[in-house]
């Protein structure tokens, strides 16, 4: 495999400025990241010194071994939604180095409205769960939870996607054998109860952790029995009487032990049957990425120079170079691990989508995870190109990404727009992980575009009434709410407190973060290829 060749140059006024463009959004996520982890009301932050628990980042961190890298998930879920304080939906999570084994990892934050779960934080402990599932990995949680944050709880409650399937979940987790286990920490209320209900070991701190299907008021308003929260679902309680909890705990420090203790105990992972050779750096570093992606989507650069800073020895055996141009195939390696790569470098073609097509169905056949470098405006529009069949081209592409059995990773590391975002990978088309760069957009299309078909749609409604077409004050009226519309819900920010991604990460993190997703997919039994045909060359 031969290195990749760049014609980036560092000193050139162009890379400066986009280099100066990426640190100020740098600076931004350095910003939020850090007021996610740490920004915390003085009352809230009392009230836990009070009742002797330790704060959940502190939790977090104890719990983890030290020194080892830890793959957070959704870092900035719910960042400015509701009242702009439910700082990570509430839950610290994603995947850290318990005891040396890795694990899904899930640590209710009690400082952020108690714990209390909004509809957001259903669909990060859902995204966690989904996580561990896919990869086979082991399931801890530290619970401290008030249980659904009830002003809005029509939207955590009663449907397919909401707080129900987090317990429907933990019984598959069981039935395909991952380990489960819960520490209780603080209250786990009502529904909540059944987290530690669901799993296969439980450990419960004296003092502060309970588990009741109804606290104390409620019980009070029931059935007027007056009990301690302690009396009715504390730990002497739960590991000594009614056997719910296994493990007692003194506090916090002693539940986090005991967790690491139990983890210890659990029998090996299966080994990984992953292609894996020694890694290597790339030959460019990492760091000029920031140099490299332009501030506006409209102005091109090849994907390659991605490809060179994230790849083992910058090297890359293309597939089809000089076909369907806009989209590079090939193969590379990251930390050791081999990866089919497709980047986009414009728009997609017939040919584009048909190489995809060909290449996805190769990777599926030698069992090579596949790894997307979405920066894509969509499929090409036109009679010539609908004469041509783009549209049952695209569905090749999207077809053969939808259905491949091999680990699938995606980088949104610019625009990601309309079908391209599906042919691409996107989150609807089960990518293992997902992340996105500061710079990422997302949307069906691009702003401009969307505002010109309302317009048009409007003119055609006037024209059908004898009228005549809109001013040109009247169009700016249609325009200029789409056009901020979209700069507020096209942004990765606005993507990733929706959950629309796994996280935001600095593109010199990148060849780093998809190292630890790789080496977490290796781990998972591989599904093996079931297709009863053989390499259709489309
Ligand atoms: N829904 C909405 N908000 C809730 C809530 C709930 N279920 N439970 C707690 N909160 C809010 C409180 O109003 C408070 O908000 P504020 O900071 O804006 O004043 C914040 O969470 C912290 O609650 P507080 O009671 O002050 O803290 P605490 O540490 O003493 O106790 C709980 C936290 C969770 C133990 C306690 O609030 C509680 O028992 N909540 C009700 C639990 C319950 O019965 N849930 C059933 C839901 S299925």
């Amino acid at each position: 495999m031969e290195p990749l060749a760049s014609a980036i140059d560092p000193e050139s006024p162009e890379f400066k400025a986009r280099a100066l463009a990426m640190a100020g959004l740098l600076a931004d996520l350095d910003r939020d990241l850090t007021a996610a982890r740490s920004d915390r009301s003085e009352k809230a932050l009392a009230r836990h010194r009070e009742q002797g628990k330790l704060p959940a980042s502190e939790r977090l961190d104890r719990l983890l071994d030290a020194n080892t890298p830890f793959l957070e998930v959704g870092a900035l879920a719910a960042h400015g939604l509701y009242d702009g304080g439910v700082h990570k939906a509430g839950t610290f999570g994603g995947i850290g180095v318990i005891s040396g084994r890795e694990c899904v990892v899930s640590v209710n934050d009690a400082m952020v409205k108690g714990g209390t779960i909004y509809p957001m934080g259903v669909k990060k402990a859902l995204r966690l769960q989904a996580i561990a599932m896919e990869n086979h990995l082991p399931f801890v949680s530290l619970i401290d939870s008030g249980g659904a944050f009830l002003p809005l709880q029509s939207e955590v409650f009663p449907d397919a996607d909401d707080g129900g399937r987090i317990f429907y979940n933990q019984a598959h987790m069981s039935r395909m054998g991952l380990p489960q286990i819960t520490a209780v920490m603080g209250l786990c209320t009502a529904g909540a109860a059944y987290i530690p209900a669901m799993s296969d070991e439980v450990v419960h701190v004296r003092g502060t952790g309970a588990i009741f299907l109804a606290g104390p008021p409620l019980v009070k308003a029931a059935t007027g029995e007056e009990v301690t929260s302690e009396d009715l679902g504390g730990a002497e309680l739960h590991c000594s009487v009614s056997g719910v909890s296994d493990h007692y705990a003194e506090d916090d420090a002693d539940a986090i032990r005991i967790v690491r203790e139990l983890v210890a105990n659990l029998p090996p992972p299966a080994a990984s049957g992953a292609d894996l050779a020694s890694p290597r750096p790339p030959l460019y570093p990492p760091e000029e990425l920031n140099g490299i992606v332009p501030a506006e989507l409209a102005e091109p650069f090849d994907i390659r120079e991605i490809i060179a800073r994230i790849t083992d020895d910058s090297a890359f055996l293309e597939f089809k170079p000089r076909y369907g141009a806009t989209l590079v195939c090939g193969w590379a390696r990251i930390h050791g691990y081999k990866v089919g790569i497709l980047g986009n470098n414009g728009v997609l073609f017939s040919e584009c989508a048909q190489k995809a097509a060909h290449f996805i169905q190769l990777c599926e056949k030698r069992r090579v995870p596949l790894l997307f470098l979405q920066n894509v405006p969509g499929f090409m529009v036109g009679r010539e190109y609908e004469r041509g069949g783009i549209t049952k081209h695209g569905h090749q592409m999207v077809n053969a990404v939808a259905t491949a059995t091999v680990p699938k990773l995606t980088v949104i590391v610019g625009g990601s727009f309309g079908a391209g975002n599906y042919a691409m990978c996107g989150r609807a088309y089960g990518p293992r992980f997902l992340w996105t760069w500061p710079n990422a957009r997302i949307g069906v299309m691009g702003a401009a575009q969307a505002a010109g078909v309302l317009i048009s749609v409007a003119n055609g409604q006037r024209a059908r009434a004898g009228l005549p077409p809109l001013t040109t004050e009247e169009e700016s009226w249609l325009r200029t709410p789409v056009l901020e519309g979209q700069a507020r819900e096209g942004s990765a920010m606005y993507s990733t407190a929706n959950l629309w991604d796994d996280g935001i990460i600095a593109p010199a993190r990148t060849r780093d973060v998809l190292g630890l997703c790789l080496a977490v997919c290796a781990r998972a039994p591989d599904p093996g290829f079931r297709s009863t045909f053989g390499t259709f060359r489309v």
